[in-house]
């Protein structure tokens, strides 16, 4: 087992939630210290160290660090797009300034390597829609847009000058079961299985043809290890990673859960969200991921919608 000590920023959030649990065997149940701002699953909790800390709170994070002499940082903490949204300027002000000083406390703790998070919301309108390659024009129109394509220039940034091992992945929706999404665009992907299981019906807050970027959890955090494990001479991309994965719209998806719920019903309802997925590209081109460190994913619509309803837990109502 590799001697790592490995702190997690956001453990219970939904990339948290199930990368802990990853890490934790990965590297071994007490050299993964999970944190989170509230509480995580008990899973989480209970099959490791957990410490509640506001990210923001440097001096108590730097403690953190020098008591547990950690070697790797994932930092997930973020203001997601709707929510940022809501609230630009404390989206700005946790999205940027965390990166800011969780890159600082890597290098002040000798910090071999850090994880951070970045989005498709980066592109904007003025990016291609289809199939967007790593290097196209990048304009976002939302705030999470903007706090991740600063962050991204950062790490780049520290890379350069500082000689920081900072690696990240433009991460599309992500679609999991074991944990809840929280102020996204593209959480309706999520929503929906929990609906359909529970009342056979949902009322999508986007466009039934919206076409955006995602990908099952399972591919999301193999992506986030193959990244991490990849030789740092391997990597040509700084900023962040596109990967592809899947891309389809709700009334795509919807007929894929008519398959196994034949009752299921979607009607559409788009609210402000509707716009921000407007500025967004439908799906994403991943090469350069592919041939710097072998990025291939594993689930498609089908197997994706499988694996959400035989394993979301909510009983399927019976008429
Ligand atoms: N899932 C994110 C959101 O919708 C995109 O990175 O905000």
């Amino acid at each position: 087992m590799k001697q790592e000590k490995v702190i997690i920023l956001g453990a219970g959030g939904q990339i948290g939630t199930e990368l802990t649990m990853e890490l934790r065997k990965i590297y071994g149940h007490s050299q993964v210290i999970a944190t989170d701002i509230r509480d995580a699953s008990d899973e989480v909790k209970n099959s490791g160290p957990f410490e509640i800390v506001d990210v923001m709170d440097t001096a108590k994070l730097n403690e953190l660090m020098k008591l547990y002499k950690v070697t790797q940082v994932y930092h997930l903490v973020a203001l997601l797009s709707a929510t940022a949204e809501k609230n630009p300027k404390f989206g700005w002000d946790l999205n940027m300034g965390s990166l800011f000083s969780v890159m600082d406390l890597c290098l002040e703790n000798g910090v071999s390597k850090l994880f951070w998070p970045s989005s498709i919301a980066v592109f904007g309108p003025t990016t291609p829609k289809a199939n967007v390659p790593q290097h196209t024009v990048v304009e976002p129109t939302t705030v999470y847009g903007v706090s991740k394509y600063a962050g991204e220039l950062w790490c780049d940034y520290y890379f350069r000058k500082k000689g920081l091992d900072v690696r990240s992945i433009r991460y599309p929706g992500l679609i999991g079961y074991k944990s809840i999404p929280g102020g996204g665009t593209t959480d309706y992907a999520v929503d929906i299985f929990y609906e359909a299981k529970k009342h056979q019906k949902y009322s999508c807050f986007l466009e039934a043809d919206t076409r955006l970027p995602m990908m099952y959890m399972t591919d999301a955090i193999h992506a986030t290890l193959q990244l991490m494990d990849a030789p740092a001479d391997q990597l040509s991309i700084r900023t962040a990673y596109n990967i592809n994965g899947l891309d389809f719209t709700p009334a795509e998806l919807a007929a894929a859960i008519k398959k196994h719920i034949p009752s299921f019903e979607i009607s559409y309802a788009p609210d402000f969200r509707q716009q921000i997925a407007n500025s967004w590209p439908g799906s994403i081109n991943g090469d350069l991921a592919a041939k710097d460190w072998g990025w291939k994913p594993a689930f498609n619509l089908e197997a994706m919608v499988s694996e959400m309803l035989e394993n979301t837990k909510v009983p399927i109502l019976t008429a």
